[in-house]
């Protein structure tokens, strides 16, 4: 990938993805951002809305991307449910279905619109945003970390069959005061009759430097990882 380059952000109208479009296209790289709800375009950032679970409307929000961009050099998948906060025995398997097919299957079918023109290009740059709930049990999230672990894995598969192509595939993990944070501790207070024992999370710019790296050259070598922003 040289710079500046192109990147796609899909979940970007609030939080992380948000915060990492805007931080892109004020640094110079050309950026098509998309979720359900509306958000201004930008300089040098097209803002695009799309509900990455409904397929055909993916495959427009793909096909308009690369068309604008001409080469995409990034995808970053960062749409996530935040509604799934229940004990693991109390939510349905209509729940599950929900949150998978935002936090997995929204990427599956991005990965498969976007992965065949980075081919072409011979590389780029792909982050699936994914959890610590993936590999530990955190209480109340149990939709939510099957996902994160679902995606985790399949991010990894995709690495592995890509590797020789020059594209990359890495999940990062974040930790940030955004609205899906804020979301699971409400949802997670009225359950449990008491307000959260955690301190507040790093503000959403501390995980945007990974992030960076990840999509740049320098992580040129750096493929089927998982990383995680965390305050130390
Ligand atoms: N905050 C943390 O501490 C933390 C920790 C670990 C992992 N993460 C992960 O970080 C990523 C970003 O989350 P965030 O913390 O920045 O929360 P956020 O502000 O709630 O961002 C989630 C994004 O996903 C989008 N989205 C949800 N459903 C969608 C759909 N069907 N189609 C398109 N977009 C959809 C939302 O936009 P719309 O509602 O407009 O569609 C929103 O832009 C998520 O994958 C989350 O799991 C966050």
């Amino acid at each position: 990938m040289t710079s500046p380059y192109s990147v796609v952000i899909a979940g970007a109208s609030s939080g992380f993805g948000a915060a990492l479009a805007h931080d892109l296209a004020a640094t110079g790289h050309q950026v098509v951002a998309g979720a359900r709800r509306p958000r201004p375009d930008a300089l040098r950032m097209r803002y695009v809305p799309v509900d990455l679970t409904d397929g055909e409307a993916t495959a427009r929000f793909a096909q308009g991307a690369t068309e604008h961009l001409g080469q995409v050099d990034g995808l970053v998948y960062c749409a996530a449910d935040p509604g799934a906060v229940g004990r693991a025995w109390q939510l349905d398997a209509d729940t599950f279905a929900r949150v998978l097919n935002v936090s997995l299957l929204g990427f599956v079918r991005l990965a498969g619109h976007l992965v065949p023109h980075m081919q072409q290009a011979g590389g780029g740059s792909i982050i699936a945003v994914g959890s610590q709930a993936a590999r530990t049990p955190v209480d109340l999230l149990a939709a939510y970390g099957a996902a994160k672990a679902a995606l985790e894995q399949y991010a990894r598969c995709l690495a592995e069959e890509l590797s020789g192509t020059g594209i990359r595939v890495n999940t990062l993990g974040i930790a940030a005061e955004t609205e899906l944070a804020a979301t699971h501790r409400a949802a997670k207070a009225a359950l449990r009759g008491r307000p959260s024992p955690h301190p507040p999370l790093p503000a959403v710019a501390d995980s945007l430097p990974l992030a960076r790296w990840l999509l740049s050259t320098e992580a040129r070598h750096v493929t089927g990882q998982t990383l995680e922003a965390r305050r130390p």
